[in-house]
């Protein structure tokens, strides 16, 4: 068993302790030591059973005392990249997987990542560092997803489908074949893509629709 730290005490960070207490129930393999979290009204108080145990700027000095390991519980693209960006030196990030997730032997999912109960990922797709997939997201075969994607529960993303950089998801949108989801693109809740999104742009509906350009 070995020490791991939740960065992030909000709604997401209740559910990544929640993930980690079901891999533990698989198999026996970590210690939850608290969140860091940045609100002083959260420091010091306990959050379904966990201490807020100080500012997420302790977490170097946390890892080297107790050699523990770190996950990012933020939904948010930009709020985990700048995290990661704090801690260049840094190279404890876990990558937590849901037992229950399906994950082709064929595919991959880089460092840092979360994937939350109910996910499947098909063949020949990969996945690159630091991304969340909460809830039952699908993913289909041969996709391209680059760092720092956040797609929301109950998404479901076809075959051949590239998903760049800090793209977000919404819950419940479905992405056809072969599109591509530009770097920083958001693609709004229940959507319907079946145009390529460009970078920086915000779609809704269905079929998706710009709504406006960053
Ligand atoms: C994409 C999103 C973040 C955009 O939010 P926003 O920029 O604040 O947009 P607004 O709420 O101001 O809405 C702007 C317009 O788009 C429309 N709109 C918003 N979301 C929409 C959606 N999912 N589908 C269709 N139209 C939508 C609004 O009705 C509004 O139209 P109007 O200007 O004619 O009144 C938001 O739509 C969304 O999907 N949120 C869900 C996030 C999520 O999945 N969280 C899950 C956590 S587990």
């Amino acid at each position: 068993m070995k020490g791991i730290v939740i960065l992030g005490a909000g709604d997401f960070g209740k559910e990544v302790a929640w993930l980690i207490e079901e891999i533990n129930k698989r198999e026996p393999r970590y210690i939850i030591l608290g969140y860091l979290d940045d609100s002083e009204l959260k420091i010091g108080t306990s959050v379904n059973g966990y201490e807020v145990l100080g500012p997420v700027s302790l977490l170097p000095e946390i890892s080297r005392k107790q050699g523990a390991s770190a996950v990012i519980a933020m939904q948010d693209v930009d709020a985990r990249k700048k995290l990661v960006e704090m801690f260049p030196d840094f190279n404890a990030w876990e990558t937590l997987v849901h037992p229950s997730v399906n994950i082709s032997d064929r595919s991959s999912v880089g460092k840092g990542c979360v994937i939350c109960v109910g996910g499947n990922i098909s063949c020949d797709t990969r996945i690159g560092d630091f991304c969340l997939f909460n809830i039952s997201v699908t993913m289909g075969h041969d996709c391209e997803v680059g760092n720092f994607v956040s797609i929301m529960s109950g998404s479901c993303v076809s075959g051949h489908v590239v998903i760049e950089n800090c793209a977000y998801l919404a819950t419940n949108c479905t992405v056809v074949p072969k599109m591509r989801v530009g770097e920083h693109a958001v693609v709004g809740a229940g959507s319907v893509v079946i145009r390529n999104v460009k970078a920086g742009t915000t779609v809704m509906g269905v079929p998706a629709k710009v709504l406006r350009f960053f």
